[in-house]
Order: structure tokens, then C-alpha cells, then sequence
């Protein structure tokens, strides 16, 4: 079998009337969050965040939204009675702040099939390894505990897979022996300072010149 499955999908996504308008998705310490936040300061990038979304309450990442103005909320799968309720109550809000890309920025949850369907192709994951290697909630880890001598982050779009959507962009950190001694803290960190540039890179590529996915590649328009 062919590996990836082939894909012939072929779609344009134009970019927006600057600035683009972004909705973030949160469920921790918002770091990336928060160099997107800096980055839409300057006109020149060509976006804002309209709206900062988490699935959990009490967390760093609503602070620093709160802290920069942004509107918050928040939509706790535990508070609906199907997960398929949540979704379709995340998918209202998001859509309410019409949003022209929504940014998974370390948000913990899978998102629904009512989801995908309403931003299909517009919206983007941060994960913290090389994929299609280590998917899932344990990037770091798993990359750590199968003995790998590099790592690093990928940007993807997202599909209805785990971490399985077109690559936007990835970036590489070397692993060093110290990282075994903490389970992947010093690593994970390190990550992330390559995770956060690419982020900005890659969302603000999308917002300013738009995309095409073609098969498994994404193309920016210009
Ligand atoms: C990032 O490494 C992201 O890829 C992972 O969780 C981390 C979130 O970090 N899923 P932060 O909340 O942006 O600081």
C-alpha cells in the first residue's frame, strides 16, 4: 500500500481582506498564543485575533488573552451531554466571530466531524514532532522513549485524522542526552521556541498570500 494514501484533492483558500481575521484554540500556558498575539501587533502581518477559545477554564492562555483585550470562551466537553453538543456549540461560537483561520495553538481536543466540515482547509495545528512520527497527545515523549536523535514541531492543516492533516511547515531540535534525565521538559521547551517562530511564519504566510492544498502538499498563493 501506498504511504500516504494518494490524494487528488485539489483547493484553492484566498486569502482574506487584511487583516485576517483569527480565532486561537487553547488548553494550556498559551505561549503560542502569545507570540501570535505579539506578531498581529504590527500591521504588516497582516492579521488579528478576534476571539481566544479553550476547553478548560483557568489557564495562563486566557489570562494573556484577556490580558491583550481579546474576547474569551470557554466550552468544557464535560458541560454537554454528547461530545457531539460540544462540538457543535464550539463550532457556533467560533463561527460567530467569523473567523478566516482557526489556529489549534495547544488545544487538547479533537475537534468534531460539525468542526471540519465549517472550516475545512482553514484550520491549522501546531504539533511537537516530526509527523506523520509520534501523533497524538505524547509527541514529545514518544519521540524520547523510541530513542530518536532528532525531533522537532510541524504546522499542519488539520483533517478529520489525529495530526494527519497536509504539512504546512516543521522545524528540527536536536535531542541530547540530558534530555532523559527530566521526561522530555527541557526538550519539549525547546521545541517550542522552534514551534512558536513557525507558527507565526506559517499563519501569517496564510493570512497575507492565502493557499492552495494540492494532494498532500499545501502551497501558499504567492
Ligand atoms: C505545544 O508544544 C503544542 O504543540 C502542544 O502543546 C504545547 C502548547 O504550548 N500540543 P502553549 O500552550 O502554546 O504554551
Amino acid at each position: 500500500m501506498a504511504y500516504p494514501p494518494p490524494q487528488s484533492r485539489e483547493q484553492d483558500y484566498p486569502a482574506a481582506p487584511s487583516p485576517a481575521r483569527l480565532v486561537v484554540l487553547i488548553s494550556g500556558s498559551g505561549t503560542n498564543l502569545q507570540a501570535l498575539i505579539e506578531a498581529c501587533a504590527d500591521p504588516a502581518y497582516g492579521a488579528r485575533i478576534v476571539a481566544v477559545g479553550a476547553d478548560r477554564d483557568a489557564i495562563a492562555g486566557l489570562e494573556r488573552a484577556e490580558a491583550a483585550g481579546i474576547p474569551t470562551f470557554v466550552h468544557r466537553v464535560k458541560d454537554f451531554p454528547e461530545r457531539t453538543d460540544w462540538d457543535a456549540q464550539l463550532t457556533g461560537t467560533t463561527a460567530g466571530y467569523a473567523p478566516d483561520l482557526v489556529v489549534s495553538a495547544g488545544f487538547m481536543k479533537i475537534l468534531g466531524g460539525d468542526f471540519m466540515r465549517r472550516f475545512e482547509g482553514r484550520i491549522v495545528n501546531t504539533h511537537p514532532a516530526l509527523l506523520p512520527s509520534f501523533p497524538g497527545a505524547h509527541g514529545v515523549k514518544d519521540a524520547l522513549a523510541y530513542g530518536v536523535k532528532v525531533t522537532g514541531c510541524t504546522v499542519h492543516l488539520v483533517d478529520e485524522g489525529v495530526d494527519t492533516g497536509p504539512i504546512i511547515a516543521q522545524g528540527v531540535v536536536e535531542v541530547r542526552d540530558a534530555d532523559y534525565e527530566d521526561d522530555g521538559e527541557a526538550l519539549h521547551e525547546r521545541i517550542k521556541t522552534v514551534e512558536r517562530g513557525l507558527l507565526v511564519e506559517a499563519v501569517g504566510r496564510l493570512a497575507r498570500e492565502g493557499h492552495r492544498v494540492q494532494g498532500r502538499r499545501v502551497l501558499f498563493s504567492t
